[in-house]
């Protein structure tokens, strides 16, 4: 495969992005307008899906020789079977994403650039309609809701039974849909170890606009269905023998807590440091189970990191931070974040300040959209296309 002409050409379009963009989607639904049904009803949310199909599409394209492309693809491919996209979409979105890229690169467009892309787009496609034909699971997994708890306007944890065994390790997490917000998926993290009644937890915070999570914490009641995609996400317990630090802001809580429950299961040998942070202390909604654990378990030690009364939501950060420089041992640690993505890669970047071993620095924080002129966070998928820098934690930002 000619990598140097892919490359190549796609320099020049990166340069005239929104217009190939448009050019795409515009090609892809006038040859077949059956797939808009696939994306997002609301313009606003269609544009960012759109944009970020497309660019998924442009960089794997760039990253052809990324060893790890490959197991990408096939989880991709698995997972695309939520969206309803069948294997006969591929060629429809190959033919588009070519006319797309014809158009930006103009005379620069010759038949073996047309070739070349032709090739890469092919074994792309059959990486991910192989990675769907593979696979054992369901496309997705119907859950109804059995229960939802409520804490104070922003905060729901909804208890889920699954249709079937939805196999999964604690600290992993499920992108989610609701019939109220039809096609629009957002991963949230499972919020309990394996039970023997299957049921899930999710911890959902409201974010002002959010149109899933809004949905969820709002409207969602018992008796209702949603769709659970496959369990993703590395940042599970190794349980190597050393010691352990969790550091949990916001509903970061859920993964947090499925990973203590199965500390609680298979007591480490080692202690287990947990901090948990909040915006204000009324948003500590686990307390007293937390609470009780830190009694019960001496291997467990617990801080809690608020604002002062009536102080700005960052006190709770600089609390954290103030914390963990205080607590030695960072080189010998595993040390495991959750929470929203820009306090995730401020503490991470905190942390190996501190001395921590990046290798042993787990969290599954993707590029968050709020101020950063980013798209909302997307996992593992957008973690791997489009790698985060680290910038300054948003207060504002919440989950
Ligand atoms: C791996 C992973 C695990 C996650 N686990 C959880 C979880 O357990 N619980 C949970 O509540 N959430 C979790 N999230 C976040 C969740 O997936 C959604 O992004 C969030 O609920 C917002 O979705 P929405 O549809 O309501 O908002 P959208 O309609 O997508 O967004 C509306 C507006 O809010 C902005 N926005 C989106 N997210 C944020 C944010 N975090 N802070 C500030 N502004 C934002 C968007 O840019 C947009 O302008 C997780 C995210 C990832 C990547
Ligand atoms: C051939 C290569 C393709 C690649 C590399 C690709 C990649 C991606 C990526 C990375 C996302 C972001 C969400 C996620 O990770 O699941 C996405 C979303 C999406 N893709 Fe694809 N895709 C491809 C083909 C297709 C095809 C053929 C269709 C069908 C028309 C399709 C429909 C969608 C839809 C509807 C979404 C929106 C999901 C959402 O609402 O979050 N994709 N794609």
């Amino acid at each position: 495969m000619d990598v140097e002409i892919l490359k190549s050409s796609f320099a020049v379009v990166e340069r005239r992005a929104e217009h190939t963009v448009k050019f795409f989607y515009a090609h892809l639904f006038w040859h077949h307008p059956a797939l808009r049904e696939l994306f997002p009803a609301s313009p606003g949310e269609a544009e960012r899906q759109r944009d970020r199909l497309f660019a998924a599409l442009t960089r794997i394209v760039a990253r052809l020789d990324d060893e790890h492309l490959l197991p990408y693809l096939h989880d991709l491919g698995r997972d695309h079977r939520k969206y309803l996209v069948a294997p006969e979409h591929y060629a429809a979105v190959g033919t588009s994403l070519r006319a797309a890229l014809a158009a930006a690169c103009g005379d620069a467009w010759t038949p073996a650039t047309d070739k070349a892309w032709a090739e890469a787009f092919q074994v792309i496609a059959d990486a991910m309609t192989a990675g769907a034909a593979a696979s054992q699971d369901p496309p997705w997994w119907d859950a109804e809701v059995v229960r939802h708890l409520r804490y104070g306007d922003d905060i729901g944890v909804l208890t889920l039974l699954p249709h079937a065994p939805l196999p999964y390790l604690p600290g992993q997490y499920v992108s989610v849909s609701s019939e109220r917000v039809p096609q629009v998926w957002r991963p949230y993290s499972l919020g309990n170890a394996p039970r023997p009644d299957r049921t899930v937890d999710l911890h959902v915070s409201r974010i002002d606009g959010g149109r899933l999570s809004t949905a969820l914490v709002r409207e969602t009641a018992p008796g209702e269905r949603l769709r659970l995609g496959a369990p993703g996400g590395r940042a599970v317990l190794r349980r190597d023998g050393r010691p352990i630090s969790l550091v949990a802001a916001g509903t970061g809580w859920a993964p947090v807590r499925a990973m203590l429950e199965e500390l609680v299961e298979r007591p480490p040998d080692t202690a287990v440091r947990l901090f948990v942070v909040a915006r204000d202390a009324a948003y500590l909604y686990d307390r007293p189970l937390i609470d009780d654990l830190a009694d019960r378990l001496g291997w467990l030690s617990v801080s809690y990191l608020t604002p002062a009364p009536g102080g700005h939501p960052h006190q709770a950060t600089e609390r954290l931070a103030t914390a963990l420089s205080h607590r030695g041992l960072w080189p010998d640690q595993d040390v495991y974040l959750s929470g929203p993505a820009p306090f995730v890669e401020e503490i991470a970047h905190l942390v190996r300040e501190l001395g921590a071993d990046p290798a042993r620095v787990f969290h599954d924080a993707a590029p968050v959209g709020a101020g950063a002129g980013r798209p909302r966070p997307l996992g593992f998928a957008e973690w791997f296309l489009d790698p985060p820098d680290p910038h300054w934690h948003d207060p504002a930002a919440r989950r």
